[in-house]
């Protein structure tokens, strides 16, 4: 049996382990609670994910942050983000010493570019404020052995009166996210809904045109359809890879894909060179583009067509090496000038152009995915204090639970949240703990 009794255990110290600890220490200490506050952190390395994110600059917020801007319930979401939005975030990270920039894109990030700016301040936080912190304590079991819970694993039992799950998704396992957190979740009594990668590149079918643009980087809009009804599309830019098309656009929607995919569901991808603009717009851009230089190369006419629609919402223009992909993928590559095809080849012309069909064989994989779908049901947690609806005294916090927003600081952002109402209530629950 342990000597030691703590009264709060957090098993993670990723961004919403290191949040909780934060915010519970804080809450103690302007409460004046003598509370004990015990990290366990699997990996020998505190914070990994946060070192690698962003490029290694950690993304760590959003200027607009929105409950649009997450796959999950959009009224649990607005009432977490509600209680610490992207503004405290901001100030937060200011008292904590990291000054953050805003970037065009939205993206906050640490005014040094670096990752480790903001995982040290968040380590220096929990020092200053006597949060204890073991690493290479991967957590095996949690027993709930009335009124205290038993955590073991590394050969140690730890017992606590609270414990909160802050273990991560199943993404980049060798960071220490290996999905072991929805085991223990279920342990306490928890469901878990199917997990699978989010913000992940998409493999294309090895016969598609992918791999001689690899490195190619465009705007565009993606489609997503499953069983043929539009679930989603995102404009922005998308980046061709060896194995099929990555970029902020493509990573967006991959969840969607592998969601619907597990499920079994049909899926369809469609990719437009003329983000917003219709068919009809595109076509007829393409017929006056076509009057202009009646001799000019077909591939040209095309790109002067697409350069005037959208209205000069996406900056750039397509390049030429996509164009003559797309073309040659309709059957036009050795085609006549432009005035003189026939409306039905102008017509399959400009539909390939407007809604390619992307061959997506699958995503690819954990390895590469910035965040997972599915996970522990926001139904499950009290989003008040992040307590648990099923077992008394735990609490669940971050990328465990079944919630994951857009590429862009959103998911930094839930951790954030979600860490400050359970330091904030584990503490305030306190009277309770017996
Ligand atoms: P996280 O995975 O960060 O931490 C969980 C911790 O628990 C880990 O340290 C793990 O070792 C530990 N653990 C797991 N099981 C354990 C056990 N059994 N016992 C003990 N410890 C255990 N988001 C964003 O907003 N902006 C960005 O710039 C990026 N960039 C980015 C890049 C890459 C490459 C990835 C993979 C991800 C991002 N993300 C991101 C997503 C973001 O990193 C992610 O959503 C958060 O880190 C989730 O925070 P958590 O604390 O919930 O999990």
């Amino acid at each position: 049996m342990p000597d030691d009794l703590w009264d709060i255990l957090i098993i993670g110290a990723g961004a919403a382990g290191l949040a909780t600890a934060i915010f519970a220490a804080r809450a103690a200490r302007d409460t004046n609670r003598r509370t004990s506050i015990l990290l366990l952190e699997g990996a020998p390395r505190v914070g990994a994910k946060i070192l690698v994110s962003g490029g290694g600059r950690c993304n760590v917020t959003h200027d607009r942050i929105d409950a649009s801007d997450y796959y999950a319930s959009p009224n649990i979401v607005k009432r977490v983000l509600r209680s610490f939005d992207e503004n405290d975030a901001v100030d937060w990270m200011y008292e904590m010493g990291v000054e953050l920039k805003t970037e065009a894109t939205g993206k906050l990030f640490p005014v040094t570019d670096r990752a480790a700016t903001v995982r040290d301040a968040l380590l220096n936080e929990c020092d200053k404020l006597g949060v204890a912190l073991r690493v290479e304590q991967r957590v095996d079991t949690i027993e709930k052995s009335e009124p205290h819970f038993d955590v073991r694993g590394a050969g140690e039992t730890f017992r606590s009166r609270r414990v909160v799950l802050a273990t991560g998704g199943r993404s980049l396992p060798r960071t220490g996210s290996d999905g072991h957190g929805y085991e223990l979740a279920k342990q306490l009594g928890h469901s878990v809904t199917p997990t699978t990668p989010a913000l992940a590149p998409l493999r294309l079918d090895a016969g598609f045109f992918h791999k001689p643009l690899s490195g190619v980087t465009h705007d565009a809009q993606l489609r997503i359809f499953i069983a043929g009804k539009l679930a989603g599309r995102r404009t922005g830019s998308v980046l061709w890879t060896h194995f099929g098309l990555s970029g902020p656009v493509a990573m967006d929607l991959s969840r969607l894909w592998t969601q619907a995919h597990h499920a079994g569901q049909p899926l369809r991808v469609e990719m437009s060179l003329a983000p917003d603009a219709s068919f009809e717009q595109v076509e007829q851009q393409f017929m006056q583009a076509a009057q202009r230089r009646p001799k000019a190369s077909l591939a040209s006419v095309v790109s002067d067509a697409l350069s005037q629609v959208g209205g000069g919402n996406i900056p750039g223009a397509i390049p030429a090496a996509v164009v003559e992909h797309v073309m040659r993928a309709s059957q036009l590559s050795e085609a006549p000038p432009a005035s003189q095809l026939s409306r039905e080849v102008r017509r399959s012309l400009v539909h390939a152009l407007t809604a390619l069909v992307l061959p997506v064989t699958g995503d690819r994989g954990w390895n590469y995915a910035e965040a997972t779908a599915g996970g522990v049901p926001l139904g499950e947690v009290d989003v008040r204090t992040m307590a648990s609806r099923r077992c008394a005294g735990l609490y669940l916090v971050g990328e465990i639970l079944d919630c994951d927003g857009r590429i862009g600081g959103y998911n930094f952002q839930w951790a954030w949240a979600t860490g400050s109402l359970a330091g904030r209530g584990v503490v305030a629950d306190w009277p309770a703990a017996g």
